[in-house]
């Protein structure tokens, strides 16, 4: 029986009658990227550059290439050529196209501490004239010889947020690199936004942010371009319906008192309205594809709500326990079939079945690490993955037995947060905030120590990168400080 409770009780914010407008970003984005510059992120382009690839790579044949070249290359990073120096380390990206400032190449040469590479292992260091040059180079966009910008036409992208610098790392899942930041200060927003989590368009051709602090929702494309921000108090987390035009927005933990209601947002135009749901701090999100059902729980008390957007219906079930679960995340699986949440309190991964809806009575419960927090299921709906908040693991649950069928360990877990997989299913991302650890929140021998220390990185980010095939961690991406949420193109 779908009793229904409420209906859209919008205006929450605003009180004057007018639904949350969607609004250009004022002055920048939609033809000016953050570079001041209408080619970022382009295709190649016929311009002439101000300092050529040939001028680089004279400077690393004379001082980086006797070491860095041919199969005993220190540490697999070949600098004879643009397309080794792009192709970057066995570790990841030498550098980062438009951001010499954040590339590890300008870093190491640079800020190393203990002298600027390769001053440290016996090299000639750069001269500031030859850092110049580079920085340049790279801020212009890292173009080869003719032209061509790295990782332009990169359609498997990964965004990561980092929530304690207002910044976003913009991951290619083909090579795991870094291959773009998006510095939202040079948007005019606030160090201290707190970009959180992602909603991405299942083509990739826009992506959707939120910021926990600044109290807004942003909408970029693919050219990572401001397309349009709009007001949201205490966005959290973000889903989207694959087969509409909506997105919708819960609210953050940050927040404790927050409007009892989510955002229901029109992605072709960002209007946005707030639905009534009734429900203490919604927090966990998610839309059940195909049919468009919204699933959101609470925080504070054990209830889910389903929203119902044709009818603007709510539902709201009690769930047994005698304590608060605290529901932290939802995925629904990619046939739409199965959904679990995932919960700080009881640590436990709950299994709904959808096609029993209305009725919310979980059909499992996998007890599992302490506060498991965003789960992924793989595109075939056989496993989910999840990190451990305080355990500083990951678990994966095998959705066919129902059972955790393995925890993973390893460098780079630092308090897991975000999860995310390539579209291939190849790849598991988790991303982890590596802040300072809360006493019993987590394992103090697993804070993550960058592999260089330049003096302001102690605190770094990482997004590990688990097998799918292995289930093991296969490398460790060094991000800006505070991993938070990750997103992807579906499945999600
Ligand atoms: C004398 C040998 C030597 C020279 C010359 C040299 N390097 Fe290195 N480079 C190394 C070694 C060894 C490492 C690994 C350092 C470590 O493990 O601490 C390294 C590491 C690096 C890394 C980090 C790779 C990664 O992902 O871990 C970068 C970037 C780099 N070098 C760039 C340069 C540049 C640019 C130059 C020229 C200005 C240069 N190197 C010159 C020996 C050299």
């Amino acid at each position: 029986m779908k009793a229904t409770i409420g209906f859209f009780s919008c205006l929450l914010l605003l009180g004057s009658g007018l639904a949350l407008g969607g609004r250009p970003a004022g002055g920048v984005g939609n033809d000016v990227g953050p570079e001041g510059d209408a080619e970022y992120g382009t295709r190649s382009v016929d311009r002439e550059y101000d300092a050529p690839y040939s001028d680089v790579q004279r400077i690393l044949d004379a001082k980086c290439t006797s070491c860095h070249t041919g199969a005993a290359a220190a540490r697999g990073l070949r600098l004879d050529s643009w397309q080794t120096l792009i192709a970057g380390s066995d570790h990841g990206e030498a550098i980062i196209p438009f951001d010499a400032g954040r590339s590890l190449l300008v870093e190491l040469t640079t800020k190393l501490v203990g002298g600027p590479h390769p001053a440290e292992v016996g090299g000639e260091p750069l001269t500031e004239a030859e850092v110049a040059l580079v920085s340049e180079w790279i801020d212009e966009g890292s173009p080869s010889e003719t032209g061509e910008i790295p990782f332009a036409d990169a359609r498997n992208l990964l965004y990561a947020a980092n929530q304690s610098v207002a910044m976003v790392s913009v991951i290619d899942m083909e090579t795991n690199q870094v291959i773009r930041t998006v510095d939202l200060q040079q948007y005019g927003l606030p160090e201290n936004a707190w970009p959180h989590h992602f909603a991405v368009e299942p083509d990739g051709s826009y992506w959707y942010l939120s910021l926990i602090a600044a109290n807004q929702i942003l909408k970029f494309d693919r050219d990572n371009n401001l397309v349009q921000q709009i007001d949201f108090v205490r966005p959290g987390l973000l889903a989207l319906d694959p087969g509409g035009d909506n997105l919708y927005a819960a609210r953050s933990m940050a927040a404790v008192s927050p409007p009892q209601a989510i955002g229901v947002i029109r992605r072709s135009d960002m209007m946005a309205e707030e639905v009534g749901i009734f429900l203490q701090r919604p927090h966990a999100l998610a839309v059940r594809p195909g049919e468009g059902t919204v699933y959101t729980a609470s925080l504070a008390v054990n209830q889910i709500a389903s929203f119902y957007p044709e009818d603007e219906a709510v539902e709201l079930h009690e769930l047994a326990g005698d304590r608060p679960h605290t529901f932290i995340g939802f995925a629904v699986s990619p046939d739409g079939r199965w959904m679990v949440g995932t919960t700080e309190l009881t640590a436990s991964l709950f299994v709904f079945d959808l096609d029993r809806a209305p009725d919310m009575t979980p059909v499992d419960t996998i007890a599992v690490n302490a506060a498991p927090w965003h789960p992924v299921f793989t595109p075939d709906g056989r496993w989910v993955y999840v990190g451990n908040n305080w355990d500083n693991t990951v678990n994966v649950i095998d959705m066919e037995s129902r059972t955790l069928a393995k925890v993973i360990e390893g460098n780079g877990l630092s308090q897991p947060h975000g999860a995310a997989v390539s579209p291939d299913g190849r790849f598991a991302y988790i991303a982890s905030r590596n802040l300072e650890m809360p006493v019993g929140h987590s394992k103090y021998e697993h804070m993550y120590t960058p592999r260089y220390d330049t003096g302001d990185n102690a605190r770094a980010g990482t997004v590990v990168v688990i097998d799918t095939a292995s289930q093991e961690i296969v490398k460790i991406i060094e991000i800006e400080g505070y991993g938070a949420g990750l997103g992807a193109a579906a499945p999600n």
